[in-house]
């Protein structure tokens, strides 16, 4: 009897452990093939070339230019950039008098107080002033944007895995969705975007949109590249400075060792055997 009972009970434990076998076996067959598509389709982005690559990588102030005409001319009209002030383009070889101009034709004007009554108002950008935000606030950038929040750029290159690769193959990765990806009302295919579909409209769809005053051709690549490099500048605009102290310390270093060295086998001459003299001492 008790046999019996023992073999109930078993069989019980046994079917349970079965279903929940095929219970979880269908779940994950259900969740693979709601993940699969982005699967399928999410790219990532490849290493490109930089000039600011590597422990030798500098910025090309050429270069950061352009990219900042791009980030004018196309860019601005939805992303604020507020950790950067106009006078920082000093940084990368504009003159006192340009970035003057630079700010003074903005046109996006700085917020502000009536000095007469303090009613809030707005007047024309300084070379003090941070790059202004489009929008007044969050809740007119979202209803411009199909309810999107278009982030600051001024440090996105540090704040998406893959960095300035990321941002040059989301710029250029737009184009058709796949017959089985659907893509929302409002959005954009994109593979490089996590959930294959973003916001933004392709912010650079044609060679030459932007104007290029030192020779460049201005294709959709170069413009992407280029406002690419300016956002690197953006999130870190330091970097040169770090790397040749980086260098600097790294040659002292080497210099310090040598010397190191030599110090004690001076220090130590006299108290180690001499090889030599022993050698003569058998001989
Ligand atoms: C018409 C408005 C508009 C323009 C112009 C525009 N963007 Fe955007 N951008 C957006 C919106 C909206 C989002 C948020 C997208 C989302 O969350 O789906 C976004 C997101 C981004 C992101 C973040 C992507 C991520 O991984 O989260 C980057 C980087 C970016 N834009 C760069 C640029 C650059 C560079 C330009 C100029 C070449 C530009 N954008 C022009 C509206 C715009």
């Amino acid at each position: 009897m008790i046999r019996l009972l023992a073999f109930v009970v078993g069989l019980g434990f046994l079917a349970a452990s079965g279903c929940s076998f095929v219970n979880g076996f269908g779940t994950w067959i259900s969740t693979e093939t709601e993940k699969s598509i982005e699967y399928k389709y999410l790219k990532h982005a490849h290493a490109e070339e930089w000039s600011f690559s590597g422990p030798f990588g500098r910025y090309d102030n050429q270069q950061l230019q352009r990219g900042f005409r791009v980030f004018r001319d196309t860019c601005s009209g939805c992303h604020s950039l507020k950790y950067v002030a106009f006078r920082n383009l000093e940084e990368i070889d504009y003159t006192e008098a340009e970035v003057r101009a630079i700010a003074d034709q903005w046109p996006i004007q700085v917020p502000s107080i009536n000095p007469q009554d303090g009613a809030p108002n707005t007047r024309k950008a300084l070379p003090s002033d941070n790059f202004p935000n489009p929008f007044p606030n969050a809740v007119a950038a979202r209803a411009a944007n199909n309810n999107a929040l278009p982030p600051d750029l001024s440090l996105i290159v540090k704040a998406r895995e893959g960095g300035a690769d990321y941002i040059h193959a989301l710029l250029v990765g737009y184009g058709d969705a796949p017959a089985d990806v659907e893509v929302g009302q409002g959005l954009h295919y994109n593979p490089y975007f996590h959930g294959l579909a973003i916001a933004m409209p392709r912010p650079l769809n044609s060679d030459g949109q932007v104007t290029y005053t030192d020779g460049t051709e201005a294709t959709v690549d170069q413009m992407a590249r280029d406002v690419t490099a300016f956002l690197m500048w953006t999130a870190e605009p330091k970097m040169d400075t770090r790397k040749n102290v980086g260098i600097a310390v790294l040659i002292f270093l080497i210099f310090a060792t040598i010397l190191a060295y030599f110090a004690y086998r001076n220090v130590w001459a006299d108290k180690k055997p001499k090889k030599k003299k022993k050698d003569e001492a058998a001989a």
